[in-house]
């Protein structure tokens, strides 16, 4: 046995429970929710609007922190981590998030050459690299436009281009597919799997679209805070 063996486990879930506002405020938002998944798992979470999706994702990629339960991530327990801690857990996660926040000045090739640059490690990651991701999601003809020259989808073909290009361990997607037509959605849900099934990386999907639903592996429900639902979609 190696000291370095990989955890079957990239996030652990029990018992937590998420509150937003105090005292007469206080409105809780998730209650009692357990859920392990496995490394290179793609799961999908779905449930009606308000239901906490987006707040569970917050937490597990540690933009939020935790009030109580057991919520350890890609083996450290997010709750404890100081804000260095936080920093170097966060770089280790791809964010897509339906606010995509691009910088107006930045081309699409800039803005995911910028996502590597705050990275020492990846100061090496060949440009080629880089074009070859956005031209697989159809932005080759594009690379040097800024966002004000993009649609809604393409910007969010950069966004994902921007969270998937460091191969990130954990990938966090609230919605990253809703600006999408069909063929781009394809694209980018066959991108996921395949660094899934084939790097190892876990990834929590936010969507309502149900014609996604079998591109994972896995679906869970949330309804009122609570996970009603969680079953596997893929036998292969
Ligand atoms: N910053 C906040 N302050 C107070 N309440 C919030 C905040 N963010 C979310 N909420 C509330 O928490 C509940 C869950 O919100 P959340 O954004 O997690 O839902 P969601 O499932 O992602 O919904 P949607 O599908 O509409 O994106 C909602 O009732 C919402 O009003
Ligand atoms: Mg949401």
């Amino acid at each position: 046995m190696t000291m370095e063996s990989k955890s079957k486990w990239a996030i652990q879930i029990e018992g937590l429970n998420y509150a937003f506002g105090d005292a007469e405020a206080r409105k809780q938002v998730l209650y009692d929710i357990d859920l392990e998944v496995e490394s290179g798992e793609f799961i999908i979470l779905t449930g009606p609007s308000g239901s906490g999706k987006t707040t569970l994702l917050s937490l597990s990629g540690a933009l939020r922190r935790p009030q109580s339960g057991k919520l350890l991530s890609l083996g450290r327990s997010l709750g404890d981590l100081d804000d260095s801690g936080l920093e170097v857990y966060r770089r280790e996660v791809g964010f897509i998030f339906q606010l995509h926040n691009l910088f107006p000045a930045l081309t699409a090739f800039e803005s995911v050459k910028m996502a590597t640059d705050l990275r020492p490690d990846l100061s090496g990651v060949a440009e080629d690299r880089i074009t070859d991701l956005l031209t697989r999601l159809g932005l080759g003809e594009r690379l040097h436009y800024k966002p004000a020259k993009l649609s809604g989808g393409q910007r969010q073909r950069v966004a994902i281009a921007r969270a998937l290009v460091h191969e990130p361990r954990l990938i966090l997607a609230d919605e990253p597919t809703a600006a999408l037509d069909a063929q781009n959605t394809t694209i980018v849900l066959e991108m996921l799997r395949e660094r899934a099934h084939a790097n190892g990386t876990s990834i929590m999907m936010v969507t309502q679209d149900n014609r996604v639903f079998e591109e994972a592996d896995r679906l869970i429900e949330l309804v009122d805070g609570r996970l009603v639902s969680d079953r596997q979609t893929r036998l292969d």
